[in-house]
């Protein structure tokens, strides 16, 4: 094992059988962990970026089986913030220093191509990086958006098995959310993609297959996180991920895919409270604080006990507090995906 994590450490390539067999072994997870670590040193330093993200609409028409914005989940209390509101909460996160702000809402049909494109257009005048996180949307949605100015756009592929994608998402297709990884590709946008770990029937074969198509889609970020049952979806009574199967899946992904962005996600904090230290740790580069004005964050429970109990400014300067204790810097640039040593 400690031949194969050398391996990934220095060529940055491993195939399916070696990746599983790394994630079903835990003798070795502190020296992967370490390797991650040394990687993500080497090749886009200790600087940590820090991304204000916006909820700015929880209404979604999606089924998704895991998730507690499900279209079917009546007891979800929904709302959408107006233009005005959501330019104003990024103008306010851009003054306290965000340098990249993520429009992040469910798959909410009021947001046309048209609206989308204003709000993005007058949060790009406080010069920050915008980053979309919308869901699935035809080419010329997409084209739309970053003709408005958007830069980078967050759209995980849950899993990269077709079977066990559908099996989660009802209505939906395998095929149909690749085609937008692609097109956002060709737009020109940064592309973030990822996984959820910890899914029913979810065998650590996909999880090594999921790594496998971040590399060969080109992603440009990365975000995995351990999936949380939730109590109002069909899956509540389901175990659920684990938080270290959860950082060994992030920390190959830095081995493999040297140079991207990888956030240490909220759900990773929310099953531990070092979690997201410890991602910092093992490959992340990433910290995505909740900027979302507090009277509507709670609302925003795609899983349960996300909402952090403090509010915005509290929560960035804890955050930047336990960055700088370990040693590492906070970004001071948009933070974009590193162009050099393309491994
Ligand atoms: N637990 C953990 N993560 C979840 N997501 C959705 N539902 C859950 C859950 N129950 C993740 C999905 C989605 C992202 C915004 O939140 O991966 O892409």
């Amino acid at each position: 094992m400690n031949d194969l994590i050398y391996k990934a450490e220095t060529t940055h390539a491993l195939n399916i059988d070696e990746l599983t067999a790394l994630l079903d072994a835990s003798e070795y997870d502190e020296a992967l962990f370490a390797a991650a670590d040394r990687v993500r040193k080497k090749y886009v330093g200790d600087a940590v970026h820090l991304r204000g993200l916006i909820e700015f609409s929880n209404i979604c028409r999606c089924f998704c089986m895991y998730c507690g914005l499900r279209c079917e989940n009546k007891n979800a209390e929904r709302y959408r913030l107006t233009e005005d509101e959501i330019v104003e909460t990024a103008r306010k996160a851009a003054e306290a220093g965000y340098r990249t702000i993520v429009l992040q809402s469910g798959e909410d049909a009021w947001f046309s191509a048209e609206r989308m494109s204003s709000v993005i257009r007058r949060v790009k005048a406080f010069d920050v990086a915008v980053t979309l996180s919308v869901g699935e949307r035809p080419f010329e949605d997409y084209k739309a958006f970053k003709n408005a100015g958007a830069d980078r756009y967050l759209l995980r592929i849950e899993t990269s098995d077709k079977a066990l994608y559908e099996s989660v998402h009802p209505h939906m297709s395998f095929e149909n959310r690749v085609r937008c990884l692609k097109d956002l590709k060709t737009l020109g946008y940064e592309v973030g993609t990822g996984c959820l770990v910890g899914l029913p029937h979810q065998t650590s074969r996909h999880l090594a297959k999921d790594i496998l198509f971040f590399k060969e889609i080109e992603a440009d970020m990365i975000g995995i996180g351990p999936y949380i049952p939730h109590p109002q979806t069909p899956l509540r009574n389901e175990k659920g991920g684990d938080l270290i199967q959860a950082v060994k899946v992030m920390a190959l992904t830095r081995l493999l895919l040297p140079t991207i962005n990888i956030p240490a996600t909220t759900a990773m904090e929310t099953l531990a409270p070092n979690g997201q230290a410890k991602a910092l740790q093992s490959g992340a580069n990433v910290i995505m604080p909740n900027v979302t004005d507090p009277s509507v964050r709670k609302k925003y429970e795609i899983y349960p006990g996300k909402t952090p109990a403090n509010l915005a400014e509290d929560a960035r300067k804890e955050t930047i507090g336990k960055i700088l204790s370990r040693g590492r810097t906070i970004g001071t640039g948009f933070g974009g995906r590193i162009k050099a040593h393309s491994g």
